[in-house]
C-alpha cells in the first residue's frame, strides 16, 4: 500500500525567512514522528535553500519552475537549478498561478515535460472554477489532456494529479471543501481521461490527491470515502498543530 503523500503549499508565505525555517523544523518533527506518510514542504523559492538545509524527512518541493535550463529569462527558475538544492516535487499549473499569471495548459505542458526530463515529480493541479452539480466539467478533462500531451506513458508513474476545485481553495471568496463523494468523483472522472490516453494500468496507479480547505477535521473523509491518495494543504500547512494532525491522520489512513 503506497503512502498517503501530504503536501504543504505555503503560497507566498512566511514573510521571513527565519519564520520559514521554524515552520520548517516543526514540520520535519511532525515527518519524522509519522514515517507512515509522506511529507512534502513547499516554501517559496527564495526560502528553498535555507528549508531544505532544516528537512530531514520531509521532502522538498517547489510552487512553480520554468521549462528551459538557461538562457535569457529574467526572474525564472529551471528545473536543474530546483534540483540542485534538494528540490524532488514540483507544483504545476495551480489556479493561483493560472489565474493571476496567465499560465496556460500549454505552458503547464511545457513545465510537465521539462520536470520529467530532471527526475522531478511534478504535481499537476487541476480544478473547474464554478461549483457542479452532477457531472465533473468538462474543463477537468481538458487541463489533463493539455498538460499531459506527448507525455510518454512510461513517465506518468512519477506525476501526482492534485484535484483543486477553485471553489474549494480556502481564500477564495465563500470557499467550502469539496464533498469527498464529489472529489472521489473527479478522481474517477480524471483516471477515465488518463485511461483514454494512456491505458488502464497507469490510470489505476495514478496518484490523485485532493485540495481546497482541508483541515484536521475532513482529512480523514478525503484519504477515506473520497479514496485520495493524499492532500495539498494551502492554509493549515501554516499552522503546525493543525498541520501535525492532518499528518498524523493520514498516516493511519489505509
Ligand atoms: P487551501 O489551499 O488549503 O488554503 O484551500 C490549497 C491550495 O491552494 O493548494
Amino acid at each position: 500500500m503506497q503512502k498517503k503523500i501530504i503536501i504543504a503549499n505555503w503560497k507566498m508565505n512566511p514573510a521571513r525567512a527565519s519564520d520559514a525555517v521554524a515552520l520548517a523544523k516543526k514540520i520535519d518533527r511532525i515527518a519524522a514522528g509519522c514515517p507512515k506518510a509522506e511529507i512534502v514542504v513547499a516554501p517559496p523559492a527564495l526560502f528553498l535553500p535555507s528549508v531544505g538545509a532544516v528537512l530531514k524527512k520531509a521532502q522538498l518541493g517547489s510552487q512553480n519552475v520554468f521549462w528551459k535550463n538557461e538562457g535569457p529569462y529574467t526572474g525564472e527558475v529551471s528545473p536543474a537549478q530546483f534540483a540542485s538544492v534538494g528540490v524532488r516535487y514540483c507544483i504545476v499549473g495551480h489556479s493561483e498561478r493560472r489565474f493571476f499569471l496567465g499560465e496556460t495548459d500549454d505552458m503547464v505542458n511545457k513545465k510537465i515535460h521539462a520536470l520529467l526530463d530532471h527526475d522531478l515529480t511534478p504535481i499537476l493541479c487541476v480544478g473547474e472554477r464554478e461549483r457542479f452539480n452532477g457531472e465533473v466539467p468538462e474543463t477537468v478533462g481538458k487541463q489533463i489532456a493539455a498538460a499531459l500531451a506527448n507525455v510518454k506513458k512510461s513517465r506518468l508513474k512519477n506525476l501526482v494529479i492534485a484535484y483543486e476545485p477553485v471553489w474549494a481553495i480556502s481564500t477564495t471568496r465563500r470557499a467550502r471543501p469539496a464533498h469527498p463523494d464529489d472529489a472521489f468523483r473527479a478522481s474517477v472522472y480524471i483516471r477515465k481521461i488518463i485511461a483514454g490516453m494512456s491505458g488502464v494500468p497507469v490510470a489505476r496507479d495514478m496518484r490523485i490527491i485532493y485540495g481546497g480547505s482541508v483541515n484536521a477535521k475532513n482529512i480523514a473523509a478525503f484519504l477515506g470515502d473520497g479514496r485520495m491518495a493524499g492532500a495539498l494543504v494551502g492554509s493549515a500547512s501554516l499552522d503546525a498543530k493543525e498541520f501535525s494532525a492532518i499528518v498524523r491522520i493520514a498516516g493511519k489512513s489505509r
